[in-house]
C-alpha cells in the first residue's frame, strides 16, 4: 500500500507534467459561468468539464485532474464515466474531499475547513469511482493581527487528519495549506505567515504518523500581496519561494505543486519557470493550477458547443507551457504560439 502510493505520489509529479485542478465547488464554478455570461446547470457543468478532459493529448502535460463530487459521478455525452474518460486520455482521477473553509469559532475573520466527518466512509466510495488521490485546502488569510496561532494550527490538525486517512484508504493526499494572496502585504510577511504554516503542518502530518513519500504538498508562491504598493519580481518571488520551501518541506516528500491563487496564467508559469531554472531541488517542483490553466479555455468556450475545440487549444496551450516551465525552458515567446 504504502509503495502504491509513493509510485502514485511521483508520477503526479512525473517530469514534464503537473495538474489540472479543476474542482471547483458548485458555488465556485457558478460565480466563474456567470462573469463568462455561461448558464450553470448540471449539464453545462458537466459539458464544460468534458471538453476539457478530452482535450486531445491532455496526458502529454497532465498527470492528473482533481474533480468535485458532482463531477465524478457524472459521464459523458456517450456515456462514460468522466473518470474513464481521463484515464483513457492518460490523466489519474483525483477528488476534493473537504466541504470548504468555514468561519473559525472566536477567531473574527479566520477560517477552518471541514469535511472530516464521515470521510472515511466517503474515501472508500472515491476510490471505488475511481480516484487516486484526493485534495484538502486550507485557508490562511493574512490581515491586522491574523493569522493567529490559534487558526494555524486548527488547519494544521485538520489537514493532517485528512492526509492520514487518506493514506489508510489508499489515495494519495495532496495537501494545500493556502497563504492568500489578498491583501496589501509585503512579499516579506508572506514568507513569515507561509514558513509557519508550513512549519506547523508538516509537525501535524508528522504527529499524525503521515508517510512524507505517500503524498503531495499544494502551496501558495511567497508573492507580494495583491493591494501592496512593492510588487516582486519573478526572480524575488521564485527565490523566496525556494527558501521558504526549502526550510520547511522535508526531502522526503516527492513533489510540490503550486496552487495559482489568482496570478495570471502568464505569471503562474513564469514564476514555476523561474524556479525550475535555479538548479536542482530535493523535489520535484510542479503545478495543479485551476484559474492559470482553465481561464483562457473558459473564455474561449463561452458555453457554445462550437467553441469545445477552441477551448481544448487555449488549455493545451497553457498544458504546454507549464509542461515547458518544469525544466526550466518557457519563454515569453512561446506565448504567441
Ligand atoms: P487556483 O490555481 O485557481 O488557485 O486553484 C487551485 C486550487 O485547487 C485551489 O484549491
Amino acid at each position: 500500500m504504502a509503495d502504491d502510493l509513493t509510485t502514485t505520489a511521483r508520477a503526479l509529479v512525473a517530469p514534464g507534467k503537473g495538474i489540472l485542478a479543476a474542482d471547483e465547488s458548485t458555488g465556485t464554478i457558478t460565480k466563474r459561468f456567470e462573469k463568462a455570461g455561461i448558464e450553470s446547470t448540471p449539464d453545462t457543468r458537466r459539458a464544460y468539464r468534458e471538453g476539457l478532459f478530452a482535450t486531445p493529448g491532455l496526458g502529454e502535460h497532465i498527470s492528473g485532474a482533481i474533480l468535485y463530487d458532482e463531477t465524478i459521478r457524472q459521464t459523458s455525452a456517450d456515456g462514460k464515466p468522466l473518470p474513464k474518460l481521463l484515464e483513457d486520455n492518460g490523466v489519474m482521477s483525483g477528488i476534493k474531499v473537504d466541504t470548504g473553509a468555514k468561519p473559525l469559532a472566536n477567531a473574527p475573520d479566520e477560517k477552518v475547513t471541514e469535511g472530516l466527518d464521515g470521510l472515511r466512509e466517503r474515501i472508500a466510495e472515491y476510490v471505488e469511482l475511481g480516484a487516486k488521490f484526493a485534495k484538502w485546502r486550507a485557508v490562511i488569510t493574512i490581515g491586522d493581527g491574523i493569522p493567529s496561532r490559534y487558526c494555524i494550527d486548527a488547519n494544521a490538525h485538520a489537514l493532517a487528519r485528512y492526509a492520514a486517512l487518506c493514506q489508510e484508504g489508499g489515495l494519495v493526499p495532496i495537501v494545500e495549506p493556502e497563504v492568500l494572496m489578498d491583501g496589501n502585504h509585503s512579499i516579506e510577511r508572506c514568507f513569515e505567515v507561509t514558513e509557519a504554516t508550513q512549519h506547523a503542518v508538516f509537525a501535524a502530518l508528522y504527529e499524525h504518523r503521515v508517510d512524507y513519500a505517500g503524498m503531495v504538498l499544494k502551496p501558495n508562491m511567497i508573492i507580494s500581496g495583491k493591494g501592496n504598493q512593492r510588487q516582486a519580481s519573478v526572480e524575488e518571488v521564485a527565490e523566496q519561494t525556494l527558501r521558504c520551501l526549502r526550510r520547511t518541506v522535508p526531502g522526503a516528500v516527492p513533489g510540490i505543486v503550486f496552487l495559482s491563487g489568482g496570478q495570471s496564467p502568464e505569471q503562474a508559469t513564469a514564476h514555476l519557470n523561474a524556479m525550475n531554472t535555479m538548479g536542482p531541488q530535493p523535489w520535484e517542483v510542479s503545478f495543479s493550477y485551476g484559474r492559470a490553466l482553465q481561464d483562457p479555455a473558459l473564455a474561449a468556450w463561452k458555453g457554445e458547443a462550437a467553441n469545445v475545440q477552441a477551448g481544448q487549444e487555449a488549455l493545451s496551450l497553457r498544458a504546454r507551457l507549464n509542461g515547458a516551465a518544469r525544466s526550466g525552458s518557457y519563454s515569453e515567446e512561446m506565448e504567441a504560439a
